[in-house]
């Protein structure tokens, strides 16, 4: 076996941002050569947020399209589809067993949720129980994920520590792994982007659109002719994202020196933005015209990450007396 078991997945809940790419995506898909990756589209987890059935479809198959066009190289990395691997729920459940429901109550995710106007559903509350179920499932040793994750990892840890209290060394305790320097990215209003907040900027889409949405990112209002902080602004906060340092330190000055509008950094961040994903745009369009290469891969991904489901499941449940 090579490296270590890596394991993370997405929500299939709306289109895929820059958010998902820069804090999770990207970091998952770097160390796909030296690990053993297992990367999976959580559609379970959509199901919280109740999407119309052709919805859920749909965006589920984008989120492979996107994960393959960023550059998922299924012959290393396990793909799949969460509701392809029943065991999970099996586990799912066992896990609940051990849960305090205080545990679950103090996700912020979950707070953040109901205060949005979400309704407070089982699935929505047990959210975090599914995600141990998916993490130890396949005996994961390090998840990457965005830093709005790490307490849903602690949960996971938590769990698992309180099962092997109980039953036996059985479940792999994991570690988060998150990328501090570009923890949060900023959306439209400068909040976490994210696609329920509806600040997101997608990976993919058409050309105006997106030009749009980068032109109303917000700024503040210092004038035109004065010098600019970009420290403090939104548009650069996302060119460093994508730019080389020179490119970077070139638009710094440009802040510096005044007589530089936000319109102009905006394009700048536009055009720098349409340079970097080129190339995932040629992927995903090879993709695209292919749905049965995508759901072959996906299938594929399914019967190697069921064999090692199947293994834990069977430990588990026979050191609770299920077997
Ligand atoms: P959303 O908040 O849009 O529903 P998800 O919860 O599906 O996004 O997130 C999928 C992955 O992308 C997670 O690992 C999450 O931490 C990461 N992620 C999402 N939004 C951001 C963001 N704004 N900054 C950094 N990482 C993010
Ligand atoms: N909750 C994660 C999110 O919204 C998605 C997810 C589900 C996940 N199960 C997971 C991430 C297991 C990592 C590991 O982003």
């Amino acid at each position: 076996m090579k490296g270590k078991r890596i394991l993370s997945g997405v929500q299939s809940s709306g289109t895929l941002h820059l958010g998902n790419y820069f804090g999770m995506m990207r970091p998952a898909l770097s160390i796909q050569e030296e690990n053993e990756c297992f990367y999976f589209i959580a559609n379970y987890h959509a199901l919280t947020v109740l999407p119309d059935p052709e919805a859920l479809r749909q965006r589920t198959f984008n989120v492979a399209l996107d994960f393959l066009a960023c550059g998922l190289d299924p012959q290393k990395t396990v793909f799949f589809r969460q509701s392809d691997i029943p065991e999970v729920q099996v586990l799912s459940w066992i896990l609940s067993c051990l849960t305090p429901v205080g545990l679950l109550e103090r996700c912020h995710s979950y707070k953040d949720k109901l205060a949005r106007g979400m309704e407070a559903n089982q699935g929505l509350f047990s959210y975090p129980v599914l995600m141990a179920a998916d993490i130890l499932l396949y005996n994961s040793q390090v998840v990457p994920v965005g830093k709005d994750q790490k307490q849903h990892l602690e949960v996971t840890r938590d769990i698992a520590i309180r099962f092997n209290n109980h039953y036996g060394d059985i479940l792999t305790i994991p570690e988060p792994m998150i990328q501090e320097e570009v923890a949060v990215i900023p959306g439209l209003d400068g909040q976490k982007m994210s696609k329920s907040y509806g600040n997101a900027i997608e990976i993919f889409g058409e050309d105006k659109a997106i030009r749009k949405k980068f032109m109303s990112i917000v700024t503040d209002s210092t004038p035109m002719e004065e010098p600019k902080n970009p420290d403090t602004c939104n548009v650069y906060k996302l060119f460093k994202l994508m730019g080389t340092p020179e490119e970077c330190e070139a638009l710094r000055a440009k802040y510096l020196g005044g007589n530089f509008g936000y319109g102009h950094a905006k394009q700048a961040l536009f055009e720098k933005y349409k340079e970097y994903f080129a190339e995932a745009r040629e992927r995903r369009s090879e993709y695209l015209a292919k749905p049965q290469l995508v759901e072959d891969i996906l299938q594929d991904g399914a019967s190697r990450a069921r064999k090692v489901a199947q293994a834990t499941l069977h430990k588990v449940c026979a050191a609770v007396g299920l077997e």
